[in-house]
């Protein structure tokens, strides 16, 4: 168990600047998940973190001991931490036993004890029994597995998972989900855990980093992402919200901010200075009412489909061309239909995205 903290970290491979000043603190125990789309820079982070690459500047430390900075680096193998790839990387010549047992022989650990904790750990992953196979002979999940079981028999004090999940269908995916989390729980290990997929982050940590082009866009838990995204990329990447061009008039008594949608005055919430500004939508904001309803926005209708228990509406605003609002209804509409909008919540932001939402 440990805590980590990446303070003004920079990469560049060749001239190609690949981490641009990123500042990171993972508390102990914590189960983070690192964000964000291909080639943004959450592998380069992972194994920075593990000592696998040099930074260009900047610090990493672990329980507060610089592990790298000006004129100090650890090796990987005193950093103490766990890695799991998303390739997995078993020795297809060694059945599962030895593959959760070589890390332990490599550091000198006693047969007897080595074999109690590869027992201790296949049990933790729910593969007692399958210790003699090789990988070959394991399904996906199991082989995810056994990669699992090989990191947390060296107890690392950090857990640091590289889309382990990436090669899995949606159904072992779920199932592994609930592993991870329960391995969370009863290890208390710090994780760290790269994904592009929002669902999964969000299903699983504590609180998600979200990264583009090198940066960290916005780090909280699940909910303060999706409800007060700090940033366009942020708002469009996790959840999918609409991002709508308004006004923003003034702050009223209560809080809430006064805005201009399309000429239609509506009151939201946000963190945004009077001026221009970006209005985050998810489909439980947006209420639809009947056409030329009083106080509403004309809309249209333009795409239904079917989700399961309800119907994800896609809507166009005629005030506002090239722009699309999802909403959600329990009864399909037609599509072409001309309908109104009512807006209940959603989240201002000020165009465009430079500023950061204050801490939650
Ligand atoms: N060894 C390397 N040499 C040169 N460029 C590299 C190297 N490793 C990564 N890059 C580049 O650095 C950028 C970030 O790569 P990284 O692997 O960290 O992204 P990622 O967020 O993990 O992406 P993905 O989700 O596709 O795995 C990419 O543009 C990648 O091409
Ligand atoms: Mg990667």
């Amino acid at each position: 168990m440990a805590s980590v903290d990446v303070i003004a970290a920079t990469k560049s491979f060749g001239k190609t600047p690949v981490l641009r000043g990123v500042d990171l603190a993972i508390a102990d125990g914590e189960f983070l998940a690192l964000l964000g789309p291909s080639g943004c820079g959450k592998t380069t982070l992972l194994r920075l973190i593990a000592g696998l690459e040099r930074l260009g500047s900047g610090e990493i430390r672990i329980d507060g001991e610089v592990m790298e900075g000006p004129g100090r680096f650890v090796d990987p193998e005193d950093r103490h931490l766990g890695m799991v790839f998303q390739s997995y990387a078993l020795w297809p010549h060694m059945s599962v036993r030895r593959n959760v047992e070589f890390g332990l022989a490599m550091r000198g650990v006693a047969r007897p004890e080595r074999r109690q904790r590869v027992a201790s750990a296949l049990a933790a992953v729910g593969l007692t029994g399958l210790e003699d196979r090789r990988p070959q002979a394991l399904s996906g999940g199991q082989r995810q597995r056994a990669a699992l079981a090989r990191c947390i028999a060296l107890s690392p004090r950090i857990i640091l998972l590289d889309e382990p999940l990436a090669n899995l269908d949606a159904h072992l995916r779920h199932a592994m989900q609930q592993e991870f989390r329960r391995l969370h729980r009863e290890t208390g290990t710090t994780f760290v855990f790269v994904t592009h997929d929002q669902s999964e982050a969000m299903a699983l940590a504590d609180r998600v980093a979200v990264m583009d082009k090198g940066q960290l866009q916005q780090v909280g838990t699940p909910e303060a992402l999706y409800a007060e995204p700090a940033t366009a990329m942020v708002a469009a990447f996790v959840g999918k919200g609409a991002l709508l061009p308004v006004a923003v008039e003034g702050r009223s008594q209560g809080g809430s901010l006064s805005i201009t949608l399309a000429g239609h005055r509506i009151e939201s919430r946000g963190d945004a200075a009077p001026g221009p500004g970006l209005l985050c939508l998810r489909p439980d904001d947006v209420v639809i009412v009947p056409a030329n309803f009083p106080g509403s926005l004309p809309a249209r209708v333009a795409e239904v489909s079917y989700r399961g228990g309800h119907y994800a509406v896609d809507l166009v605003l005629p005030a506002l061309p090239g722009h699309r609002i999802e909403a959600s209804m329990r009864h399909a509409p037609q599509p072409g239909e001309a309908v109104s909008l009512q807006f209940e919540g959603g989240w201002v932001l000020a165009a465009p995205d430079a500023v950061r939402a204050e801490a939650a």
